[in-house]
């Protein structure tokens, strides 16, 4: 039977999954997470990747995870994503030409980045003439960083892509039946945004804002160390009625920029597609997990809001039960094991 495994290097925590694959779905092997160590995923010394490699191998060990083929995750914030209109060509003449529409897009030179591109819809399909593309440039920097990681943790890097696009695959199957799909990862130092249309992507956005920006801004405003700060979050959340609204006050400025871009993204995309709007928005991601998350963002954007849950039809035996409610933080791992 194939095995699939997915892992997740965030900046916070690093997550693991690995599934008996079985047509669109699979059974839970081995599936956890560890404390990224500091600073070590943005770092270029070789110390620190080291320290991230072993962190890797130690939670493999203690899953007790058997595969060593491993899908990763690139971070959004690193990899240049878009939905770009460009004119009906064959996928041949596609993959030449992909150049000369990448140049427009991408902001870094171009022989420093891989490109990898799909088509999403056809000029039929748009109505427009158009086709829509999605271009994924990774730097190459960036993609030699994952492998030498990878390979220090003995394992062998078979597929990469960004963690919007794998929470995206993770999350789509618990709302089959809404045709425009929003999903917001809510992580540590980032927040990823998607928009997907009968299933595809269609929209990607990510915003250097998360879960350690709102427990920045309580210590700050309340005048908490780190810890405190963590645990209030954590505790309270964005509950109004809590602590006479105060952490709700501390947090708003971040919560703000977080919904802007939200309500820029969801704009943006009813713009260019007839009006069509966002029906429903999935959370996914450790801060999704705040206590009164689901609420706030409901309230401030007008849309449904619900907890996205990356389990659905996941058969998962009784060991595993405690991760029920971790559903957020391991959406991502869970994707990239679906592949
Ligand atoms: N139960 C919880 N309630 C509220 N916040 C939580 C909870 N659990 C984790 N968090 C917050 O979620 C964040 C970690 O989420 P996640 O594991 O998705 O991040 P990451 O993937 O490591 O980060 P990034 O993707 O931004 O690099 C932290 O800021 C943490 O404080
Ligand atoms: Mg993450």
């Amino acid at each position: 039977m194939k095995t699939n495994l997915g892992l997740d290097i965030g900046s916070h925590s690093i997550k693991l999954i690995e599934l008996y694959r079985d047509g669109d779905t699979g059974t839970l092997r081995a599936a956890g997470a560890i404390a990224t160590p500091p600073k070590s995923l943005s770092s270029t010394l070789a110390a620190d990747h080291k320290a991230l490699a072993d962190a890797v191998k130690q939670l493999v060990k203690q899953t007790g995870a058997k595969s060593t083929e491993v899908h990763v995750a690139l971070p959004e914030s690193q990899v240049f994503t878009r939905v770009i209109d460009v004119p009906q060509l064959s996928q041949h003449e596609l993959s030449s030409a992909i150049k000369w529409e990448a140049e427009q897009y991408v902001p870094l030179p171009l022989d420093q980045v891989n490109l990898d591109f799909s088509i999403l819809r056809d000029g039929k399909e748009t109505g427009t003439g158009k086709m829509e593309v999605l271009l994924v440039a990774s730097p190459k920097a960036l993609i030699e960083k994952y492998i030498t990681i990878l390979d220090m943790a003995d394992l062998n890097p078979v597929g990469a892509e960004t963690e919007i696009i794998a929470a995206s695959r993770a999350l789509v199957r618990s709302a089959p039946s809404v045709r425009n799909v929003m999903i917001v990862s809510l992580g540590a130092q980032t927040t990823d945004l998607a928009i997907l249309r009968n299933g595809v992507l269609a929209f990607t956005r990510s915003i250097s804002a998360g879960g350690e920006a709102l427990s920045r801004a309580l210590a700050q405003s309340l005048d908490f160390n780190q810890l405190q700060a963590e645990e209030y979050k954590k505790t309270y959340g964005v509950d109004k009625s809590q602590l006479e609204g105060k952490i709700v006050a501390a947090i708003k400025p971040i919560m703000d920029t977080i919904i802007s871009e939200m309500k820029r993204a969801i704009l943006f995309y009813q713009e260019h597609n007839k009006n069509e709007s966002a029906e429903v928005i999935l959370l996914s991601g450790g801060t999704a997990r705040l206590p009164g998350m689901v609420l706030y963002i409901a309230e401030a954007t007008g849309i449904e809001v619900q907890l996205g849950n990356p389990w659905v039809g996941i058969r998962r035996d009784q060991r595993f039960a405690v991760l029920d409610p971790e559903g957020p933080t391991f959406t991502v791992a869970i994707g990239l094991s679906l592949r």
